[in-house]
């Protein structure tokens, strides 16, 4: 009986608290929310340490990187850590075959070499305010879902004319909690940010797409900008006059590494997550979607694969296109796994009894959410086809170059349609665009991906998903793929930069004609419209009585579970989540420590490898065990894991310690716990860290950046120098 009660008291706990690793959490809210827990496991700081509007805090030195990444301030000169995966556009864009920066890496060593890049900004979080009541003012239950983002959208924009705010700064309102709660922040966001260093690929890609989302990792992935701001430290243009940007704040580094159990907390922008689902969303996820898109993405890098490895051209070519498809095709595997081996729908459904239970114990829910479940479960039923042909659609079309060129190709008689004023501008992008990805691509590859995709298209889809007219060349060609393909890439001007020029440079009449003719640009359009028209109206609407049902079902579990602490889920806004440093099982048998070292950089090390090179002069260092103040008893630390919820977008996130000094850079989570966007598991879901002595090792050591070191304040609680 003993037992039992145990049994049931865990059990019920377990179910109304979460697990402690669990969350993302808003950061004006850890007071209220996590404090006291985060000091229980260990963090010595105070939740106002970390988030204060009065005084200066952690969040001062955090900023979204581009809006797709988190970068951090690292000295009283502004100098920004990120990921190397995160600055690689940046480092790309600067590198030629005279400058290879991909592959050498890329130093400044005084801040005049320092690199500008278009475009680039980075976003600071002034201020974070509950708006929840004014922005859903007059919002009641009997609204149409049309009338309620009406009332919303209005509120939302009178909302906006009142916020106090300087001049130079921004203001985002975003929905929380399903679009229960509304929050609003006031951003400041610089836009001269200028590329300071990057390690070679070899170094901050180490392992490419084989190591990419496992662990043991090896990677030293990051890179190192700089803010520039106006004379006056604001907000100011790119100009040769701006200065580098003196923060509020900046992140001290610890040189002490870390250690099991130790508290670590992740603080950044993660992007998008989905923990509140019903469980027939999971399942479907399980056993339709993910399966759907990856093998899909399973053909398409067959292909890529084998012409890359034949080609050195085509390598370079499509590396960068290889590397994301191969990066979520992976994740979505692993996201199968986890979910499966964790019986994540099982468990779903368990929370979704003992809700029922008590909505049907408690008259005052009953009304409102007695049928909630039932109806979830058909609008996802119901949604089900749609949003399998939606999946196809998204992975096969754009992985198809040609209809991509045929949509810009088409947008000129779109463009023609309004005026020639149009045209002509359109006509000038178009091209610049076209210069720039044709650069990218090989009408033989493409053709290829025709083939294999073109051909799932055809042969997976319901009939009415399929384009009629794509549908009757493929009959007229005897249903044979390649003969098809054939006769398109053959016919078609679409698939050579030389051919599209030659078109356009005709008279406006002849250049529309010759468009309209084209076969590519009218089995494209045909595609698109039967998608637009067959697809889409009908997946919009179900998906918006989904989302009523989740903002419901969201509320519902608030209430009816009303001792958990709830975090809203990833919306690319600044969360901070925390753990500790931890070992983890990934199957029977096997377990993973927590930190690797240099030793294991050389064990993965073949020379002359696309995946598993090294510059020379890191293979010396390691050699002469020259380390430096970075090593620990003759060793090198490399990568470090620890169970803080994290997901995309938190690359480039600082890891600090319970003194809330900088330890480590999120780059990546481990393969078995990818499913913690869905169904977070402390038993294997670990974020990865470079640790930040390999980061300091490579800038002072490998590529003897003396200047960016003295910029630096490094702390040791062990009187490490
Ligand atoms: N898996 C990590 C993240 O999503 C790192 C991706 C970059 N690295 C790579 N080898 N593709 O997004
Ligand atoms: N690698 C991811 C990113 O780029 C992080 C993650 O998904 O864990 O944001």
């Amino acid at each position: 009986m003993k037992k039992y009660i145990l049994l049931l008291i865990i059990s019920i706990s377990f179910v109304a608290k979460g697990f402690a690793e669990e969350g993302m959490w808003l950061p004006q809210l850890l007071q209220t929310l996590n404090e006291k827990q985060m000091k229980k496991m260990g963090m010595k700081i105070s939740a106002a340490d970390i988030y204060s509007i009065s005084k200066g805090s952690l969040k001062d030195a955090i900023v979204s990187f581009g809006g797709f990444c988190t970068a951090e301030v690292i000295s009283d000169q502004g100098l920004l850590l990120t990921n190397h995966h995160c600055g690689f556009d940046a480092i790309q864009n600067h590198s030629s075959l005279q400058n290879n920066y991909i592959r050498d890496g890329f130093w400044a060593y005084n801040k005049g070499q320092e690199l500008t890049n278009a475009g680039l900004f980075a976003t600071f979080i002034i201020r974070i305010d509950d708006v929840t009541a004014t922005v859903l003012n007059g919002v009641t239950n009997n609204l149409t879902e049309k009338e309620r983002q009406s009332a919303i959208d209005k509120n939302i924009a009178t909302l906006r004319g009142n916020v106090k705010k300087e001049s130079y700064q921004d203001v985002l309102i975003r929905p929380f909690f399903e679009a229960n709660k509304y929050y609003l922040f006031v951003t400041e966001t610089y836009r001269d940010v200028r590329l300071v260093g990057a390690p070679p690929s070899s170094i901050g890609n180490y392992g490419k797409d084989t190591d990419n989302w496992m662990w043991p990792r090896h990677t030293g992935d990051f890179s190192m900008f700089r803010i520039y701001a106006g004379k006056d430290n604001k907000p100011a243009p790119y100009s040769a006059d701006n200065v580098p940007y003196k923060p509020k704040r900046a992140l001290n580094i610890s040189l002490d590494g870390v250690k099991e159990g130790d508290f670590t907390m992740v603080f950044g922008f993660p992007g998008r997550t989905n923990e509140y689902l019903h469980s027939s969303a999971i399942e479907q996820t399980v056993k339709i979607s993910d399966p759907a898109k990856i093998g899909i993405r399973t053909k398409a890098l067959g292909i890529l694969d084998g012409f890359m490895r034949k080609d050195e051209g085509i390598k370079i070519q499509y590396a960068a296109k290889y590397a994301s498809i191969s990066n979520a095709w992976k994740k979505w595997q692993g996201e199968v796994l986890g979910l499966t081996k964790t019986n994540a729908v099982a468990k779903r459904k368990e929370y979704e009894s003992n809700f029922e239970k008590i909505v049907l114990s408690k008259p005052e829910y009953n009304m409102a959410y007695i049928e909630l479940l039932k109806n979830l479960k058909q609008a996802y039923t119901d949604i089900e086809p749609y949003g399998y042909a939606r999946d196809y659609y998204n992975e096969i079309v754009p992985k198809v170059e040609l209809w991509g060129i045929a949509g810009d190709m088409n947008s000129l008689v779109t463009a023609y349609a309004k005026d020639e004023t149009a045209y002509t501008k359109r006509k000038t992008e178009v091209l610049t665009k076209l210069e720039e990805s044709f650069k990218e691509y090989n009408a033989g590859v493409d053709q290829k991906l025709f083939d294999a995709l073109m051909e799932m298209y055809i042969a997976d889809q319901k009939a009415e998903f399929i384009s009629p007219a794509f549908n009757t060349m493929f009959a007229e060609k005897g249903k044979s793929i390649t003969a098809l393909s054939e006769a398109v890439y053959s016919q078609t001007s679409f698939s050579s930069l030389d051919k599209i020029k030659k078109l356009l440079a005709g008279s406006t009449a002849e250049v529309i004609a010759a468009i309209k003719a084209d076969i590519a640009g009218q089995l494209y359009t045909d595609i698109f419209k039967t998608y637009v028209s067959n697809v889409s109206p009908k997946l919009n609407a179900l998906q918006s009585d989904i989302n009523r049902l989740q903002r419901i079902y969201m509320q519902a579990q608030m209430d009816v579970f009303s001792t958990k602490a709830f975090y809203p889920d990833a919306n690319s806004t600044l969360r901070v989540t925390y753990g500790n440093v931890k070992t983890y099982q990934p199957r029977d048998g096997v377990k993973y420590d927590l930190q690797t070292y240099m030793e294991g950089v050389m064990e993965k090390y073949v020379p002359g490898d696309y995946e598993f090179d090294l510059p020379k002069k890191m293979i010396d260092l390691y050699n002469k065990k020259d380390f430096g103040r970075w090593g620990v008893n003759g060793r090198q630390p490399v990568c470090f894991i620890a169970a803080n919820h994290t997901t995309g977008g938190n690359s480039g996130s600082p890891a600090l310690n319970a003194d809330g000094n900088l330890v480590g850079l999120n780059f990546d989570r481990v393969w078995e716990g990818t499913m913690s966007d869905i169904n977070y598991d402390p038993s294997i879901c670990r974020n990865i860290m470079v640790d930040i002595r390999y980061v300091m090792f490579i800038v002072d050591k490998f590529a003897e950046a003396k200047n960016l070191i003295a910029e630096m304040k490094f702390v040791s609680k062990t009187g490490k120098k």
